[in-house]
């Protein structure tokens, strides 16, 4: 059975390497999940692919039902999810085709359903999110990079805005006077939700552009799908140095 499931986010809505067994589809007390899970085998290793944005990308980020996502992977017996994700540049590291494994967040989305714990509780619960990131599964992120010889960073703060819109200048200044290195519109609410489910996760995010302001000129989608496409070829094959470290 699968523990490990890989969220493909813009610019990775398949994965080449995967042997399909079965695509499952999901219906959870939260809504349908992006798209049926997709069930196979990347290097020998049962891992479970669902692409964030749907099959066909057509789910935008403030359109995703995380909580459905989440939820169904938890249901099957997933432990571990590697969450990838494309991101804008906020400080000078972060360039156009970087990867990136973030170890902290600030959440600037607003009104989308971000957590489990509503409705009728029994009691209050305060999730713990001090290290909003899994340590040990950011530790082998970081590893396989080493391990294949493909450049990763090793930490960054992730600042999550609402979007779909890219942010202004003066909103990038602003995040990276927050802190922030990189800008992307779907680490939250996922990483709680997950952390809510005590699922091990970790994201590994592709810089697809700079942040407004920070580059010449506008953001263009071509921009963003050439630098997605060189970015993805590398998360790739992290993704195949890593399975084969996971226990
Ligand atoms: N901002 C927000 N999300 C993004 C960006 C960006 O510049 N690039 C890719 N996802």
């Amino acid at each position: 059975m699968a523990e490990l499931a890989i969220i493909g986010g813009t610019g990775l809505t398949s994965l080449k390497n995967l042997q399909i067994e079965r695509r499952e589809v999901m219906h959870t007390p939260y809504g349908e999940p992006s798209g049926p899970l997709v069930h196979g085998l990347l290097c020998g290793k049962q891992v479970v692919f669902l692409p964030r944005h749907g099959t066909a990308h057509t789910i935008p980020p403030h359109e995703v039902n995380y909580r459905a996502n989440l939820w169904a992977l938890q249901h099957i017996g997933i432990t571990k999810v590697i969450a990838v994700a494309a991101v804008g540049g906020v400080t000078s590291a972060m360039k156009p085709t970087a990867l990136v494994i973030p170890d902290q967040i600030i959440d600037y989305t607003w009104s989308r359903q971000h957590t489990f714990f509503q409705g009728d509780l029994s009691h209050v619960t305060h999730i713990d999110f001090t290290e909003p990131y899994c340590a040990d599964l950011r530790e082998v992120l970081i590893a396989a990079g080493k391990a294949a010889g493909i450049d990763v960073i090793n930490g960054a703060t992730y600042g999550a805005t609402q979007g779909p819109r890219l942010e202004t200048a003066a909103e990038i200044t602003r995040m990276e006077r927050d802190g922030c290195d990189i800008v992307g519109m779907t680490g939250m609410p996922e990483a709680a939700l997950a952390r809510e489910l005590e699922l091990c996760y970790a994201a590994c995010a592709v810089c697809a552009n700079w942040g407004a302001g920070r580059g010449e000129g506008e953001i263009s989608m071509d921009e963003i799908e050439r630098n997605l496409k060189v970015g993805m070829d590398r998360v790739r094959g992290l993704l195949e140095q890593v399975i084969p470290m996971i226990d």
